[in-house]
């Protein structure tokens, strides 16, 4: 029988930053290890969904194998016989799924994705790409029957939204697709307490991420550790005069707190029993900024280190057997709407 599968995508069109790495890399690569031997690891580039927001269009192709360098460098077991590394768009069966399913799915359920209202106001035009990709999402998922997504925050409404139309699929046409779990036992699956959302460093209200106004509030996987160390130490923090964990009234230093602990591997309760109370504000701050620096170094150590050949070979052999896997489930989704007999 074949394993239950657990999945992720990380888009290609900028630099990865702190809140990609925490958020989506580390916990797959955490699940990778903790289940070996149990699990089917589908780890992919979502190229085609890397456009929805414009790009420099001459450097996709290239980035798109660096992200799957990143995933090396983050620690996945690229021998490991369970593992598949593939781009989204040298799978055909993506793109087909995602029109029988757009026609399964509603404009309003889309126009109330919160991703899709923030990357899409303020802008004098909208793509019908960046509407629709939640759709490209959910056959991501659906087409190799994925139980478990590990995202962060910001995209756990697209695993949800994924389960509605694979429910919806399956009540009319019978059982075609595995559902994800709901959002519950995702959460249970990763051994957290809830999903991640890294903030922005300057502005902790907001979620770390690239389309910020400036640079100064997100940590780059590529950054110089010292230009990372003085972003840290210049990170906005609050006048209680006072360390505690709070991310309504103390947004800064909880963040920092999430950061630490997931950098350290220390639980987030651990964290907390050491800094609560204390007034050093710029003890704590140096604590954190060593091990963002620790983390960068070692993590451009091993980027250097990753074998690309041995990657090359990866991908190729992963794209030849997850089409297999994609197009019997594409099959069954022709076969359920009429489209094959
Ligand atoms: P993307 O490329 O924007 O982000 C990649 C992953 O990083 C997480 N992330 C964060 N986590 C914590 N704090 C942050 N500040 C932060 N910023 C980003 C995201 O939640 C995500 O897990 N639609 C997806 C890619 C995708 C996908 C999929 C993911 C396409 N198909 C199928 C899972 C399954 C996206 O745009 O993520």
């Amino acid at each position: 029988m074949s394993k239950p599968v657990i999945l992720t995508g990380l888009r290609a069109n900028n630099q990865l930053h702190l809140g990609n790495y925490l958020g989506a890399l580390l916990p797959i690569v955490k699940l990778q290890k903790q289940y070996a031997g149990q699990y089917q690891i589908n780890l992919f580039v979502p190229d085609l969904h890397s456009f929805t927001t414009p790009i420099d269009h001459s450097k996709l192709y290239e980035q798109s194998l660096n992200n799957i360098r990143l995933f090396i460098a983050a620690g996945l077991d690229i021998k490991d016989q369970d593992t598949y590394i593939y781009r989204q768009s040298f799978v055909p069966a993506h793109s087909e799924l995602t029109v029988i399913l757009n026609s399964f799915t509603y404009m309003g359920e889309l126009s109330r994705m919160t991703q899709f209202k923030e990357k899409g106001s303020g802008q004098s035009s909208v793509s019908v790409g960046l509407f629709d990709y939640p759709v490209l999402m959910a056959a991501d998922i659906l087409l190799y029957g994925a139980k478990y997504v590990p995202v962060g925050a910001d995209q756990t409404q697209h695993v949800e939204l994924a389960r509605d139309i694979a429910i919806r699929f399956n009540n009319k046409f019978g059982d075609i697709f595995v559902l994800p779990e709901a959002e519950k036992q995702q959460i249970e699956f990763a051994h957290s307490t809830n999903r991640l959302r890294i903030k922005d460093l300057q502005d902790p209200s907001k979620k770390m991420s690239k389309s910020a106004g400036s640079d100064k509030g997100i940590i780059f996987l590529g950054d110089d550790p010292e230009v990372a160390r003085k972003k840290i130490l210049s990170a906005t923090t609050d006048s209680f005069g006072e360390i505690a964990y709070d991310h309504e009234t103390r947004p800064g230093i909880s963040n920092l707190m999430d950061i630490l602990s997931a950098l350290s591997g220390t639980p987030l309760a651990d964290v907390q029993q050491k800094y609560q109370g204390l007034s050093q504000y710029g003890e704590f701050k140096k604590d954190v900024a060593d091990a963002v620096v620790n983390f960068l170094k070692d993590f451009n150590n091993k980027l250097q280190a990753v074998d690309d050949q041995l990657c090359l070979d990866k991908i190729s052999q992963s794209e030849k057997e997850v089409n297999q896997l994609a197009n019997q489930t594409l099959a069954k989704a022709q076969k359920a709407v009429g489209l094959r007999q």
